[in-house]
C-alpha cells in the first residue's frame, strides 16, 4: 500500500487489509510505504489513528518508511492511492513484471476508472478516505482469496 507520506492513506489501507487478512485467516502479507521520505520513522497521522481506532483497528504501531526497490521483488501487488503515486512508483519498476504489479487501489472498487483516494493531509476528509479504502480492500479480498 503506497501513498506520498505513508502517514495518512496507506497506513489506513495497511490496517484495513491486515484486519481482513486476520478475519479471513489468509496467509497474505501486507505492508505500506511512501514515495517520499518526508515522514520516515513517524507514526501515522493522529487523524488516521483515530478513524482506524473508531473502526476497531489499531494502526498506532506503524512507522512511516519510503518504498524500496526490494518491495518490487517481495510483493505481488503494489497498490497506489493516486496518479502521482502511480507515476513515481511505475518509474521505479525495473521490468514489465514489476510494472504489472503497480495498480491504482480504487480500480478494485470501480474498475478502469482510475479513481484517486484524495490526499486528506491538508483538507481532512478522513471519513471518506476510510470508506473508500474499506470498499477497495473488501473487493481485493474477494478477488484473490482462495
Ligand atoms: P499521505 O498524506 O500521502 O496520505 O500520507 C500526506 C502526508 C504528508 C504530506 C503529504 C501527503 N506532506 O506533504 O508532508
Amino acid at each position: 500500500m503506497v501513498c506520498l507520506g505513508n502517514i495518512c492513506r496507506s497506513p489506513l489501507a495497511e490496517g484495513i487489509m491486515q484486519s481482513k487478512i486476520k478475519d479471513h485467516q489468509l496467509s497474505w502479507e501486507v505492508d505500506s510505504a511512501g514515495t517520499s521520505a518526508y515522514h520516515s520513522g513517524e507514526k501515522p497521522d493522529s487523524r488516521s489513528i483515530e478513524i482506524a481506532f473508531r473502526n476497531g483497528i489499531d494502526i498506532s504501531e506503524q512507522r512511516s518508511r519510503q518504498i524500496l526497490d526490494s518491495d518490487f521483488e517481495n510483493f505481488d501487488l503494489i497498490l497506489v492511492m493516486d496518479a502521482l503515486n502511480y507515476n513515481s512508483v511505475y518509474r521505479m519498476a525495473k521490468d514489465i513484471n514489476q510494472k504489472k504489479k503497480v495498480k491504482m487501489i480504487m480500480n478494485y472498487a470501480a474498475p478502469d476508472q482510475n479513481l484517486e483516494v484524495p490526499d486528506p493531509y491538508w483538507n481532512n476528509g478522513f471519513d471518506k478516505v476510510y470508506a473508500m479504502l474499506e470498499e477497495a480492500c473488501e473487493k481485493i479480498v474477494t478477488s484473490y482469496r482462495p
